[in-house]
């Protein structure tokens, strides 16, 4: 319980620090340009507690999950498929999938997918798991 408060202190701060994240355009299709890096999400806004994270994915990511917080995942180009222990998900442009807390997945993409990621402030991409593929402070997209 105790970690979970500090990382949602950590995410006030952070919001605050990054308070540029409101009242402004983003064009999603500059924003996907704005960046290469492959799981490596960017911050694009945020509300209401909430941020929204523009990511490439391409290849596999590790298996996680998210213990407090739900993920959706609104897939704008590509194909993103979610792995789950039982069954795989493809989610396609358009598109968007809502992985609940607590459920352990895997995110994979055999092409260059970009999507928009949904989810709480402070939440880490890599949920239960902390390794090299983890991004503890993102970037965040500019305006326009
Ligand atoms: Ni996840």
């Amino acid at each position: 319980m105790r970690k979970v408060e500090a990382g949602a202190r950590a995410g006030r701060q952070r919001l605050k620090i990054e308070g540029m994240l409101q009242d402004r355009l983003v064009n999603l299709e500059r924003a996907f340009a704005s960046f290469s890096e492959h799981w490596s999400p960017r911050l694009a806004g945020e509300f209401n507690g909430m941020v929204v994270k523009a990511v490439k994915l391409q290849g596999e990511f590790v298996w996680h999950r998210h213990e407090e917080a739900d993920e959706m995942f609104l897939v704008v180009r590509g194909a993103l498929r979610i792995g789950f222990r039982d069954r795989e998900v493809t989610v396609r442009p358009g598109e968007f999938y809502i992985i609940p807390r607590g459920v352990e997945h895997i995110t994979a993409s055999d092409e260059e997918t970009h999507a928009l990621i949904f989810e709480p402030a402070g939440t880490l991409n890599t949920g239960n798991v902390d390794n090299e593929r983890s991004v503890h402070s993102e970037g965040v997209i500019a305006s326009g």
